[in-house]
């Protein structure tokens, strides 16, 4: 038998016009995590889905430890000890932790579902690899690095031993990151085979013992740990070198965009509910708030964006009170909005990528001329956005559903700071986008706020709000705990903010 746990190779697979993967290739060792990694677009996704079984494969060839499958559904890549834990989880909120793993496993006739000795085998493993799951809370209370965690011991109580994860860490503030990290190395320890898609080639650098590149749908090689180096990994995937450094300009700033009065929301998380905060933010400017994941910014911004009710406090938007307004009203009032969640809220799915750019703006000239929809300038329009973004694939009338992660995450950005609206708030703007489009869209940030713009970013990464930000609010339990210049900024100062201790100076 050879020496890999799944190998596939000469794959080929195409959707309708979309050569997904022209030419795919993968090797899988029994004890190694692996990762696959290529620019937005490149065929990661797709490969791995090939390899669950959830489409086809046009041609080439796919063995699973020793045997050649012919046809290959998530059932049979179940049957053979592959798992895969997708990006967007596909657990069920209103079910407890312990019924979500439960769930689909159909007890046998006339039986109930033995809760007891399910709980025991559960326990089993959050010993074994030591990941802290609350059995009997809610999907909808307990943090994303917490449902990732549940997700992973899905995938072992069904007995993979292949585990697919496709940019797992996308999603996870850095402290989660590195419990996920501790995570893989104890289940490779034990011999499980991981495959891990990411586009942070820091991480990639610390997990993996071998590497493998895909480029527009074509495999690249696959190389060791040791053989290589962020900078080379980045010729690999995009065959230049990237610079994500930004001359950050320091306009004169103007009068207030966006004013956020003692506000108060609530949320079924303790951490979360913001209690008493006060902000705002300046045309020309860029504000950033730093804070762990799940410590109220999501409760924030969909409170000024009309999403969740504010409590006590107001939210003045251009000279306008727009407390509880809806979030159309919210919009006609000066918001551009990258939201969060480009699945939920971002993107209608099943249109296509032009009338998903002048979805908010259909309503407006030069998109249309009284009732009339004007088409041509529309076309021009996507056209002109899709190559400045970088969309791939360029055709403007695909569906989005068929566009990978960062290539929706693109749209969802050349949409919202187009609009040249006064106040853009930014929510993880770059999540899941590859490091060219990384540079992409920080600098047009950085463009919006030069043209006068407010804007508020929210992101994860430290580093980029460091980075882009003029001002930094950052917020812990739902309350500010410090402010600072971005001159003044760093990982030290930021850090300690945000763990809710105050800043000695
Ligand atoms: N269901 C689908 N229908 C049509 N085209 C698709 C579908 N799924 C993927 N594609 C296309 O196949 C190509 C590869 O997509 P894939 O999702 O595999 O990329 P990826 O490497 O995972 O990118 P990202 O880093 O952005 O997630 C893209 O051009 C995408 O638009
Ligand atoms: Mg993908």
């Amino acid at each position: 038998m050879s020496e890999y746990v799944v190998s596939m190779s000469n794959i080929v697979k195409t959707f309708g016009t979309v050569q997904a993967v022209r030419h795919g290739e993968f090797n899988l060792k029994k004890g190694e995590i692996h990762s696959l990694i290529g620019e937005n677009g490149a065929g990661k996704s797709t490969m791995m889905k090939l390899l669950y079984g959830m489409y086809p494969i046009n041609s080439g060839e796919i063995i699973v430890k020793g045997k050649k499958m012919d046809r290959l559904d998530p059932k049979t890549a179940i049957e053979h000890g592959i798992g895969m834990v997708h990006q967007e989880f596909m657990l069920v909120e209103e079910l407890t932790v312990l019924e979500n793993i439960i769930l689909g496993f159909e007890p046998t006739k006339g039986l109930t579902i033995d809760f007891d000795s399910a709980r025991k085998e559960v326990q089993k493993y959050i010993d074994q690899y030591d990941m802290e799951v609350q059995l009997d809370k809610k999907i909808s209370q307990i943090s994303v690095g917490e449902a990732q965690r549940v997700e992973i011991i899905k995938t072992l109580m069904r007995g993979a031993d292949v585990i697919i994860l496709d940019e797992p860490t996308a999603v996870l503030t850095p402290q989660e990151a590195r419990r996920l990290f501790e995570i893989l190395k104890n289940l490779r320890e034990d011999g499980k085979s991981l495959v891990f898609i990411s586009h942070k080639l820091d991480e990639v650098m610390e997990i993996s013992n071998r590497i493998s590149v895909m480029r527009q749908g074509q495999y690249m090689g696959t190389v060791n740990k040791e053989e290589t180096s962020p900078l080379d990994l980045t010729k690999r995937m995009i065959g230049r070198e990237v610079f994500l450094n930004i001359d950050k300009s320091y306009g004169k700033a103007g009068k207030t965009v966006l004013e956020v009065k003692d506000v108060w929301v609530s949320s079924n998380k303790e951490t979360s509910k913001i209690r008493g905060m006060s902000l705002h933010v300046n045309e020309g400017e860029i504000v950033g708030i730093a804070g762990i994941d799940g410590n109220g910014q999501s409760e924030l911004i969909e409170a000024i964006t009309g999403i969740r009710k504010v409590e006590k406090g107001s939210v003045i938007l251009n000279g306008k009170d727009i407390t509880n307004f809806n979030p159309k009203k919210v919009r006609d009032a000066g918001l551009a909005h990258i939201p969060e969640d480009r699945n939920k809220r971002g993107l209608n799915r099943t249109m296509s990528i032009v009338d998903n750019l002048v979805a908010v703006q259909l309503d407006e000239a030069p998109f249309s001329k009284g009732m009339m929809v004007q088409k041509a300038d529309q076309d021009k329009y996507a056209e002109e956005k899709v190559k400045q973004f970088d969309i791939r694939p360029t055709d403007y009338n695909l569906p989005t559903s068929a566009l990978s992660g960062g290539n929706a995450q693109k749209v969802v950005v050349a949409r919202e700071v187009s609009m040249g609206k006064p106040l853009l708030i930014a929510s993880q703007p770059t999540r899941g986008v590859d490091v060219g489009a990384i540079e992409i869209i920080r600098n047009t940030l950085e463009k919006a706020k030069k043209e006068g713009a407010g804007v508020l970013l929210v992101s994860a990464e430290l580093e980029e709000i460091i980075s882009l930000s003029d001002r930094i609010v950052v917020i812990h339990e739902g309350k500010i705990t410090g402010e600072l210049m971005a001159s003044e900024a760093n990982e030290n100062n930021l850090g300690l903010l945000m763990m809710g201790g105050k800043e000695s100076k």
